[in-house]
């Protein structure tokens, strides 16, 4: 994949359209959550140092085209401010006039935050009059917004091909990473997905049998393997209908040298409830009344075995229902390991997808990995193999 960076743009003067995802999190107006703010800091701060004017253009939620008050983003430009440095403007709409008139007050080095891009329906739909309007605004456009490429939006995709395009550093450390973990890995590559549902990651599974040495699954869904083959679950969620599919991927593995590192014994309790009685059990011992909530510590001990072999692990999904604690020990000592292993340059650690993050946060290590996506759908997109439209676009420009 080859793609443009700043280091080759003529920036002095020049009105740069930056595509960031500011689709944070909010509560009663405030931000509760700054990551995807602090993660434009570092494009924002050498397009200014350039002398370019910053523009920049997110989404925020899905107002459907409408204009919906509540998902303005005029709430986001005072800790913008605060974190730039800068005072930053807003404009009422990311078109037309209002747009055209905040842009031509600007001066070398000044940042402008335009209104929700989908207050516009032709944002999502990717419409080439739309993006044309937005293009006009612009000299160059630069994409930081590896969290939103997964769409095929005006913003993301049609933009890219009717100005002169670039990968902002988020994105271009995004992809670096990403690349290390999947694209061209140093091996043995070991992955571990974790979470409730197979279903949610069939196409996922499939494309990473593929791929790696070893996958260790945990989570609800290690509990549909078992339950495939045959191991009691008791009261324990999995899904029984995916029972085949489960085989099917066994077999993948098997056929494509992927070693499936499967549970060898699990914490159980009665009850999903904090405070509960955590109980180690083999996998044949597991009662009609117990819950799996946790991957047990022979697991564990193999899994960091395995990662003390592997020279890179990608890694989304938690392996219990960490939330819950005591659910929460196979999670973080794996985790724990993962980081002291990436700290000393033995192991490209990649982790990516909301639970995972706030997984590895509990665990206090989400600084300490080689690269941590904040990236949802996105980051599980590109794990399942599948080409995204806004990186796509930057490829061909
Ligand atoms: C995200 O938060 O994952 C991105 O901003 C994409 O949002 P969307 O799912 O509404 O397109």
């Amino acid at each position: 994949m080859t793609f443009k960076t700043l280091d080759s743009a003529e920036l002095a003067g020049k009105r740069a359209l930056v595509r960031v995802d500011f689709n944070v999190p909010m509560a009663d107006g405030a931000v509760t959550d700054d990551t995807r703010l602090r993660a434009a800091l570092p494009t924002i701060a050498l397009l200014r140092a350039g002398g370019a004017k910053v523009i920049l253009l997110s989404h925020f939620d899905r107002p459907k085209g409408k204009r919906v008050p509540s998902m303005s983003l005029a709430p986001l430009v005072a800790p913008l401010a605060a974190l730039i440095g800068a005072p930053v403007a807003f404009a009422d709409d990311c078109v037309g006039e209002l747009a055209d008139r905040a842009i031509a007050a600007m001066k070398a080095g000044d940042v402008l935050l335009v209104e929700n891009l989908r207050f516009h329906a032709g944002e999502e739909a990717n419409d080439p009059v739309f993006a044309a309007a937005l293009a006009r605004n612009g000299d160059l456009y630069v994409n930081d917004a590896f969290s939103a490429a997964h769409r095929a939006h005006a913003s993301t995709e049609a933009i890219a091909h009717r100005l002169p395009a670039f990968a902002g550093e988020a994105m271009r450390r995004e992809l670096d990473a990403l690349d290390a973990a999947l694209g061209r890995p140093r091996s043995p590559v070991l992955g571990i997905v974790g979470g409730s549902k197979v279903s949610t990651k069939l196409d996922l599974l499939r494309n990473l049998v593929v791929k790696l040495d070893q996958l260790a699954i945990g989570g609800g869904m290690a509990n549909t393997f078992l339950a495939a083959q045959g191991h009691p679950v008791g009261a324990s969620f999995f899904e029984q209908d995916l029972a085949p599919a489960a085989r099917d991927i066994m077999a993948l593995a098997a056929q494509r040298d992927c070693e499936l590192l499967l549970p060898l014994d699990v914490v159980v309790a009665k009850e999903m409830a904090p405070g509960q009685t955590a109980v180690i059990r083999g996998l044949d011992a597991v009662t009609t009344d117990d819950r799996i909530l946790d991957a047990g510590p022979a697991t564990v001990a193999r899994l960091v075995a395995a990662m003390d072999r592997a020279k890179t692990l990608i890694w989304n999904g938690p392996l219990g229902v960490f939330e819950i604690p005591p659910f929460d020990g196979a999670t973080t000592a794996a985790a724990r390991h993962a980081a002291a292993l990436a700290m000393t340059g033995e192991l490209i650690a990649v982790a990516g997808g909301g639970d995972t993050v706030s997984a590895l946060r509990h665990a206090g290590v989400v600084d300490d990995f080689t690269f941590v996506s904040t990236a949802g759908g996105a980051f599980l997109e590109w794990m399942e193999g599948i080409p995204l439209p806004g990186v796509l676009a930057l490829n061909a420009a």
